[in-house]
């Protein structure tokens, strides 16, 4: 068994003698007290504390002044003499509970007695009404807690925290106490950001050498950028050792980051939760926030940093380093990914490139927006027909946002146009060209998921509210890297200055919003519209892509027709009878959304009279689609094989 701490011992003392000089009078009476007696004492005046009681008082003096623990305490906490004795009892009746039975016999009393200032008074022989209050170390520091609402009573009881008391017992394990304080690991592995390390220490070393005021590194960023192994980076980089603290642990954090003599990297999570700032002269903190705090605390130089994006670079790097040299899942790559979902991603590629990428898409996902709706992507390019030139442009978008991030991070452009990262497209064209479909063809080509945004509804649902769910959508669609398609664009990107009523006044505020979020947007973005002449110019001109889609001319009508009636299905079954396909494209002028509703229609009418599609079915399903939009079919050349 190892020896009690040698203050502690002291503290025994103290009470060995305080009990011999309560037994005092009833030595001399001879007898035990009757409570006639105890009320006589209570009224005579204090008597003096005896030279045994002072001798002991004084030797828990020296003890402490003997123990580094103890010093190191009382000078970060700002202990007076009556605080050290305070601290003292309440650890003692922690680390040894039958002392609280000693309380209670210097009190008369018959259960133990919980340590309170009144029974600390009586313990230490403080003047009556000298305890500690509000502005004690004790309390500012935290060391122990008021077991009772009102913590300011002589009645009080109090309890020390148990870390500190296991300090104060010189016990190597008691930082451990604290969950969620850590200790970084030394070998955190390479910098992602090395010139960003290199900037911070050389501007925070000259704050700390001066010491004539406290420093503040502020790193903001998203959780998972980063942040914290930076910090924790930064701290080594200038010589020091860096203790990881949870905010919601306010001053006790500080407090076990000062008896270490760490530096606390803070991690401030909820924007609520202040940080205990450290004002010591020549003290350094290190803080990771989502946002930048507002005000500065007096006495602390602020330097604030912001976490840059991993370029693709640095994220290579941390992939062959998360996956010991295996490069990043083709899914992948093109992912804005911050370290942690690198490090997610490459814990679960081992299960398939799929399964990282499922995994990072739903870590993305948390928050789902209402007004987005998720569209399957089932096309590829061939199932895509469009005249050639629509198709150059849309394998031009392709290959853009796929060059974006190579240009931009690779060839580092993103330091001449630090805002254009995104990509933002405009479909314009009639209805059933296409427009929609594009989009999809797209984000499959991409392996991304594409999301819908009904813009007339995002207005109509929340007028006055337009931008701020206009906001919220685009960080989303930012976060997750989705594809995201503004259907029905024209419902927000009307004439800006024809103000007709209150909804028009709104849409004009949301407008210039919405094109200033355009030019910072990191996504992609494709707006489509059947009104494309109705646009204002000033949107057109920072929409990097337009596609004009047109209705279908001869040789794609042709195509699609192909595609919608084979002759047969995959299995072999014969599907239609006698239809000429070239005849179908010449005389109709149909949109691809149109074909294909008619040959379902006609597929339906087949199917029901037990017949093959023939040209005659397919004639009454062009004839009823038109009537739709009060058209009428008009045939030049009426005599398709199989026509009555
Ligand atoms: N160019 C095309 N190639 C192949 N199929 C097409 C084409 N255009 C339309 N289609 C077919 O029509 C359907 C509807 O087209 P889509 O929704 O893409 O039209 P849109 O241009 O977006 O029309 P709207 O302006 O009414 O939204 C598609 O899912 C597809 O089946
Ligand atoms: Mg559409």
């Amino acid at each position: 068994m190892t020896a009690a701490p040698k203050w502690l011992d002291a503290v025994r003392e103290v009470a060995r003698a305080r009990v011999d000089q309560t037994r005092a009078p009833w030595m001399r009476r001879g007898r035990a007290n009757t409570v006639h007696d105890s009320i006589d004492d209570i009224l005579e005046p204090t008597p003096a504390d005896s030279d045994e009681v002072n001798a002991a008082v004084d030797r828990v003096a020296n003890t402490v002044s003997a123990s580094s623990r103890w010093q190191r305490l009382v000078e970060i906490c700002e202990l007076p003499r009556r605080d050290i004795q305070w601290m003292a009892l309440l650890t003692a009746c922690e680390v040894d509970p039958r002392m609280t039975r000693v309380l209670a016999y210097l009190d008369d009393a018959s259960m133990p007695v919980e340590p309170s200032p009144a029974a600390a008074a009586q313990f230490w022989g403080w003047p009556p009404g000298d305890q500690p209050g509000p502005a004690s170390g004790v309390y500012r520091w935290r060391l122990a807690t008021a077991l009772d609402p009102d913590p300011w009573r002589s009645s009080t009881a109090w309890a020390v925290d148990a870390d500190v008391a296991a300090y104060l017992c010189a016990r190597d394990d008691w930082a451990g106490y604290r969950p969620g304080l850590r200790q970084p690991d030394p070998n955190s592995g390479e910098c992602l950001y090395p010139n960003l390390l290199d900037e911070m220490a050389a501007a925070v070393s000259p704050i700390l050498d001066r010491g004539t005021a406290a420093c503040e590194v502020e790193l903001v960023g998203e959780p998972g950028s980063g942040r914290r192994t930076l910090l924790t980076q930064l701290t080594r980089a200038i010589g020091l050792t860096p203790l990881v603290v949870p905010a919601d642990l306010g001053v006790r954090a500080l407090r076990t980051a000062r008896l270490r003599g760490d530096v606390p990297v803070w991690v401030v999570d909820s924007p609520d939760t202040p940080v205990v700032p450290d004002t010591r002269p020549g003290a350094l903190s290190a803080v990771a926030r989502e946002a930048p705090s507002g005000a500065t605390p007096d006495g602390v130089v602020r330097l604030s940093w912001r976490v840059p994006r991993l370029d693709r670079a640095a994220r290579d790097r941390l992939w062959s380093t998360c996956t010991a040299h295996t490069p990043p899942p083709a899914a992948l790559e093109d992912w804005d990914l911050s370290p942690a979902d690198v490090a997610l991603a490459a814990a679960a590629t081992p299960a398939g490139p799929h399964v990282a990428a499922s995994v990072i898409r739903r870590r993305r996902r948390a928050v789902s927006l209402t007004t987005m709706t998720p569209l399957e992507c089932p096309y590829d390019w061939s199932d895509l027909i469009v005249a050639d030139q629509i198709d150059a442009a849309l394998h031009a978008l392709d290959n853009q946002v796929r060059l974006t991030r190579e240009v931009l991070d690779d060839w580092e452009f993103r330091r001449l146009c630090p805002t254009t990262s995104g990509v933002t497209a405009l479909f314009g064209g009639p209805s059933g060209t296409g427009k929609t479909m594009a989009a999809q063809v797209l984000a499959a080509s991409l392996d991304l998921d594409l999301y819908r945004v009904d813009l007339a509804e995002v207005v109509n649902k929340y007028v006055g509210e337009t931008e701020k769910r206009l906001a919220q959508l685009f960080d989303e669609c930012e976060r997750t890297n989705v594809m995201v398609l503004f259907d029905e664009a024209d419902a927000l990107f009307g004439q800006r200055t024809r103000v007709r009523d209150a909804h028009d006044r709104f849409a004009n505020i949301e407008i210039d919003y919405l094109l200033q979020r355009m030019d910072t947007f990191r996504g992609i973005a494709i707006l489509a519209t059947n009104r494309k002449g109705d646009l204002d110019p000033a949107f057109l001109r920072r929409i990097q892509v337009i596609v004009d889609f047109v209705p279908p001319a001869e040789p794609q009508r042709r195509r699609l027709w192909e595609l919608a009636l084979p002759s047969h299905t995959s299995a072999g079954a014969p599907l239609t009878r006698q239809v000429d396909h070239q005849w179908l494209a010449r005389e109709l002028e149909l949109t691809g959304a149109q074909i294909k509703s008619i040959a379902l229609a006609a597929a339906f009418a087949a199917r029901q009279r037990g017949e093959l599609i023939d040209a005659a079915l397919l004639l009454e399903a062009t004839r009823r689609e038109l009537a739709k939009h009060g058209e009428i079919l008009r045939v030049t050349d009426p005599t398709p094989a199989g026509l009555p």
